[in-house]
Parts: structure tokens; C-alpha cells; sequence
């Protein structure tokens, strides 16, 4: 009796803490299951609120309580840019006014330098030392699966070395692209998640191992572009029934995503906002300016979220005086009359409206027979170096998010993850599967680069 006692009494404190933090796990199928046989802890710490996503996954948001307000002192950034801390929901700190790529290097990832280095290895001649330079050129690295995640630990910390040896703090370009029933208007970018195989939280794993990351690099930049195609699917392309059944998760892990990157205080996203053929159509600009809105707020207004990103992987020109002819009288026909017809209606529904420009593979203009097509378009060729210098405040930088050479998707009719777009005839052929390497289209993008390499 007095044995058991005690030990009650030493059980008992853990179990009156047993809280989980604001969106920390509060409830889940899985989540009790690893607890065992007492409930696991389905109350919030103060100021959060136990939230049902999905029967595998309740988090705990902010709201629903009084939220303690913290102070800390005031520290000084590596730029010397005072960071100043808020309780904003999901904020722990505020970002750096104005644009986040200045006062920063950007780091090169390996792993494209290598798959560049084994293409130069094949090449002879000025080629050669043109496709060499390739490598010295910032380009995102594409997080599509949740196995490519711990790469991004050893790249932190590379950052991390790199900055401290330079006394220039840096920035690592990531992009976050792992949705279940990704590329749901398209087949060629399906991804390793299902909606009906318990996708959500798989996704939300995703997120939390990318956060797990970055958390241990406080010193390093994180610059993300939030899932290509997905919210500007969900704008046009609900008549496809798998966009329509994704639509949910896609906005419960858009959301999940902005609110857990927006929590470590160093890592700035831009939403993926499809380009001027897609979005830039004027029927499509209000939706599309609604939806970014709609979902930042119910996000809490994450303030580490800049703006948007767009051409991600796509081939237009930023501003361009002749039209190619399939802009087909959109009056929006390149990247920079796009932005300036959205930033307006974005300003005035309260989305913080900046953006980055992909700008690697739009060298050459004229290539395509319609503006949708979008899989390896022959003749293509690196284009505008990344930079800042945009000339335009609305713009933070021109990017590289598509790393030239890895292939935008097999043109192998007989594959699962064929698209008919890579069967076009303004498509290159025969093309690999979707990320993989494609030497010959690599070649066409070093010998066509405008300006040259
Ligand atoms: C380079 O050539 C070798 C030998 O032909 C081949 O095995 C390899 O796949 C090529 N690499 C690339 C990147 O094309
Ligand atoms: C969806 O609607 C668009 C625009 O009307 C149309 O071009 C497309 O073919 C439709 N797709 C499906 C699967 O119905
Ligand atoms: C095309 O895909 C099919 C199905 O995966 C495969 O059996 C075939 O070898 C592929 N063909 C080529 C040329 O890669």
C-alpha cells in the first residue's frame, strides 16, 4: 500500500504536465497509440488550443486562451539588423524589413555542383567550361521526398562553416515539395504521398523532419518556395477530380507548412504562385489573389511569409517588349505584368505582396506552340543570372529554382508517370523521369544561355 503510494505520488507530476506545447501533437489515432494505455497528452500549453486536422493528427494552434506574452532582449542579427520578438500566432521573432536575400551569400549545393561536374566530364571545349560555370550558379535544391531531408542538415552545416569563415552570413535555397497527391492537374511530378494512405500526416512529418533541420542552424538563412502548382491548381484546375480531392489537404498542409517554417525565425517562404500564363489571365487574378489571402490568414498572418514565387520551373521571360505570339492577347504576357497587376489586389486583401522571379531556363523566348506547355521545351537556355538587382521594388530577386538538367518528366509513353505534354512535339526527346538527369537538354540550356555563360 505505501509502496504504491509513492509511487502514484511519483507518477503524478508528469502526468499533470503532461501538455503538449502550442503546435505540439494533442490527439491521433498513431499519436495514442505510441502513448499507450493512459490517454496521451490532449491538453495545450496556455494560450493554444487542441485542433482536429485529420483522425491521425490534432495540433495544438494558437487562440482559444490567453496567450503569454514573452519579452526577451532585443539581439543583434548577423547583418546587425536588430531582431525584435512578437507573439504574433506561429511568430517568435519579427523578420528583417525589407528584402531577405540582402546581406547574404548563397550557398551551392553539392549536389547539383556534382551532377554538373559528371555532365562537364562528357563535354569537350568551351562547352565544357561554360557547363563548368553552371556549378558556380545559386539554384534551389527540390525537397520531393521525405529520404532527401537529411541532405538539408549536411548542407546547414556547411552553410553555417561557410558563413562564420567568411564573416557573410548565408542563405540555403530550398524547395518545399512533397504534397500528397502532388501535381494533381498533371501526371509527370506525382509524388510518394497518397491523400487515401494517410498522406496528410505523412506531410506533416515531412515538415516537422525539415524543421528539425533548420532549427539547429539558427545562423543560416532558409529562403523556401512553398509547393510549386499546388494553391494555383487549386484556383483553375478543381474540374480535375483529383484536384478537387485534394483541395483540403493541400490547404491544411500549405498551412501547416507556413505555420511550422514561420515558428524558427529564419526561414522566409514565398508561395508558389504559378506564372503569367496561368494565374496572369485577368478571369483568374482576383481568385488567385483570394486564395493567397484566405489561406495566409487563416494561417495567422505568418509573418516570415514574403510573398510569392513565380515561373517556378517554367520558361517566360520577366518583361519582355515583343509578346511571344502564344501569349494570345493576354494583356499579362510576361512575369513582370503578372506581378504588377496581382501586387494590387494582394495590397489591398492584406497579403504581404513580394516576390522572386525563376528566371533559369527563360533565355530564349518564342520556343513553345502553347503556353501551357511546360516539360523540357526544345531549344530552351539558361537564362537571367539570380540577382537582386530586378529594378523593380516589387521584385526581391530574379532565382534560379529549377535546376537546369534534371528533367521536368519522362517522355516514355509507357511509364506511370507519363504526361503527354513531354510526348509534344516542342518537347525534348526521349527524356528521363522527372528529376532525373537529362545530359542532352543540360547541353541545350549551356549553349543557348542568354546572356551567355
Ligand atoms: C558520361 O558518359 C559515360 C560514358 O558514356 C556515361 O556512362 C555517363 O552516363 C555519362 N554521364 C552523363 C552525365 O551524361
Ligand atoms: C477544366 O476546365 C478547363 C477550362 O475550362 C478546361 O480547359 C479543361 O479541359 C477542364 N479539364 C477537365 C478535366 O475537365
Ligand atoms: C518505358 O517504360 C516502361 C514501363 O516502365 C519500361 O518497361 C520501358 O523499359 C521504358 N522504356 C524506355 C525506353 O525507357
Amino acid at each position: 500500500m505505501f509502496v504504491s503510494l509513492v509511487a502514484l505520488v511519483a507518477i503524478l507530476p508528469v502526468f499533470v504536465n503532461a501538455q503538449s506545447p502550442v503546435y505540439g501533437q494533442c490527439g491521433g489515432k498513431r499519436f495514442q497509440a505510441l502513448v499507450g494505455c493512459s490517454a496521451g497528452p490532449t491538453t495545450c500549453a496556455a494560450g493554444s488550443t487542441c485542433t482536429y486536422s485529420n483522425p491521425y493528427y490534432s495540433q495544438c494552434l494558437p487562440g482559444g486562451g490567453t496567450t503569454k506574452t514573452t519579452t526577451t532582449t532585443p539581439v543583434t542579427g548577423p547583418t546587425s539588423t536588430p531582431h525584435t520578438t512578437s507573439t504574433a500566432p506561429g511568430g517568435s521573432q519579427t523578420p528583417d524589413a525589407g528584402n531577405p536575400f540582402l546581406g547574404h551569400n548563397i550557398y551551392l549545393t553539392p549536389f547539383y555542383a556534382a551532377e554538373v561536374a559528371a555532365a562537364a566530364a562528357n563535354l569537350t571545349g568551351t562547352t565544357q567550361t561554360k557547363a563548368l560555370s553552371v556549378a558556380k550558379i545559386p539554384t534551389f535544391t527540390w525537397f520531393d521526398t521525405v529520404a532527401k531531408v537529411p541532405s538539408l542538415g549536411t548542407y546547414l552545416a556547411d552553410a553555417s562553416a561557410q558563413g562564420k569563415a567568411s564573416g557573410t552570413p548565408m542563405i540555403v535555397e530550398i524547395i518545399v515539395y512533397d504534397l500528397p497527391d502532388r501535381d494533381c492537374a498533371a501526371a509527370a511530378s506525382n509524388g510518394e504521398f497518397s491523400i487515401a494512405n494517410n498522406g496528410q500526416a505523412n506531410y506533416f512529418n515531412y515538415i516537422d523532419q525539415l524543421v528539425a533541420q533548420i532549427k539547429q542552424y539558427p545562423d543560416v538563412r532558409v529562403i523556401a518556395i512553398i509547393e510549386p502548382d499546388s494553391l494555383a491548381n487549386l484556383v483553375t484546375n478543381l474540374n480535375v477530380s483529383k484536384c478537387a480531392n485534394a483541395q483540403t489537404t493541400y490547404l491544411a498542409c500549405v498551412t501547416y507548412a507556413i505555420q511550422q517554417l514561420n515558428k524558427l525565425g529564419n526561414v522566409y517562404s514565398y508561395l508558389d504562385a504559378g506564372h503569367a500564363g496561368w494565374l496572369g489571365w485577368p478571369a483568374n487574378l482576383s481568385p488567385a489573389a483570394q486564395l493567397f489571402t484566405s489561406l495566409y490568414k487563416n494561417a495567422g498572418s505568418p509573418s516570415f511569409v514574403r510573398g510569392l514565387a513565380t515561373n517556378v520551373a517554367n520558361y517566360n521571360s520577366f518583361s519582355t517588349n515583343s509578346p511571344d505570339p502564344i501569349t494570345q492577347g493576354n494583356a499579362n504576357y510576361d512575369e513582370l505584368h503578372y506581378i504588377n497587376a496581382l501586387a494590387p489586389v494582394l495590397q489591398s486583401a492584406g497579403f504581404p505582396s513580394h516576390f522572386i522571379v525563376d528566371q533559369g531556363r527563360s533565355g530564349v523566348q518564342n520556343i513553345r506552340q502553347q503556353w501551357g506547355d511546360w516539360c523540357n521545351v526544345k531549344g530552351a537556355g539558361f537564362g537571367t543570372r539570380p540577382t537582386t538587382n530586378t529594378g523593380v521594388s516589387l521584385v526581391d530577386a530574379f532565382v534560379w529554382a529549377k535546376p537546369g538538367g534534371e528533367c521536368d518528366g519522362t517522355s516514355n509513353t509507357s511509364a506511370a508517370r507519363y504526361d503527354y505534354h513531354c510526348g509534344l512535339s516542342d518537347a525534348d526527346q526521349p527524356a528521363p523521369e522527372a528529376g532525373t538527369w537529362f545530359q542532352e537538354y543540360f547541353v541545350t540550356l549551356v549553349n543557348n544561355a542568354n546572356p551567355p555563360l
